[in-house]
């Protein structure tokens, strides 16, 4: 092949230099990544402030720990369960500023100010808050790893359907509503039982609502 300038390049000359340059392209982010000026990787610690069970609380946090694990491994507050990490079984359940939240699935740095609930500060062993007592009557658990999110969830979801907060499946949102078998069932969906108490857990939720499941 003739160019201007004289110069002559072969087929062959061509196929290499474009392997090159695509080599030189794809190498191109791993010396990035190498370069002293990359990030080291270290932790980003930052303070965070919370009241937890009616206890102001200050921790020293990496900024990716989740609510969860600032519960469980830096408060000692494990009856707050860690089932998938993924927002898929509802164990971590804890309430905060009045709502149920899976705590696995957010960062504790955000709840900056806030005021969250766990199991331990709805009741303890010798006064139980109603919810508590109810599972207990009904046996509304059988291995009860799932329990205390089961509790959380049941608590918050008394007080939605008192402010009157409609459930996700709900076409009508202007309805004020009801606590059906149905609806405590919809509405408890997030929680998951490995063992099935589910009958039991409705019954329970029932008997605090003032109604029979
Ligand atoms: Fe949070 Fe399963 S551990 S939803
Ligand atoms: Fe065992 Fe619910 S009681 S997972």
């Amino acid at each position: 092949m003739q160019i201007r300038g004289g110069l002559e390049l072969s087929r062959r000359h061509l196929l290499i230099g474009g392997a090159a340059s695509l080599a030189a392209s794809h190498v191109a982010p791993a010396q990035a990544a190498a370069s002293p000026s990359a990030p080291s990787g270290a932790p980003v610690m930052t303070r965070v402030s919370f009241d937890v069970n009616g206890k102001a609380c200050a921790l020293e946090l990496d900024t990716r720990t989740t609510l969860l694990d600032a519960l469980r491994e830096h408060l000692h507050l494990t009856g707050t369960k860690k089932g998938c990490d993924h927002g898929q079984c509802g164990a971590c359940t804890v309430i905060v500023d009045g709502r149920r939240i899976n705590a696995c699935l957010t960062l504790a740095v955000m709840h900056e100010g806030d005021e969250i609930t766990t199991i331990e500060g709805l009741g303890k062993p010798d006064k139980m808050h109603p919810m508590q007592a109810a599972f207990v009557s009904h046996d509304g658990y059988q291995c009860g790893y799932c329990t205390p999110g089961q509790i959380c969830s049941a608590v918050a979801v008394l007080d939605e359907v008192k402010a009157g907060i409609p459930s996700h499946a709900t076409s009508d949102l202007n309805a004020t509503p009801q606590l059906t078998n149905a609806e405590l069932r919809e509405r408890m969906s997030g929680n998951i039982c490995r063992c099935g108490a589910y009958s039991n857990i409705a019954e329970a939720i029932a008997e605090v609502a003032g109604r029979s499941a």
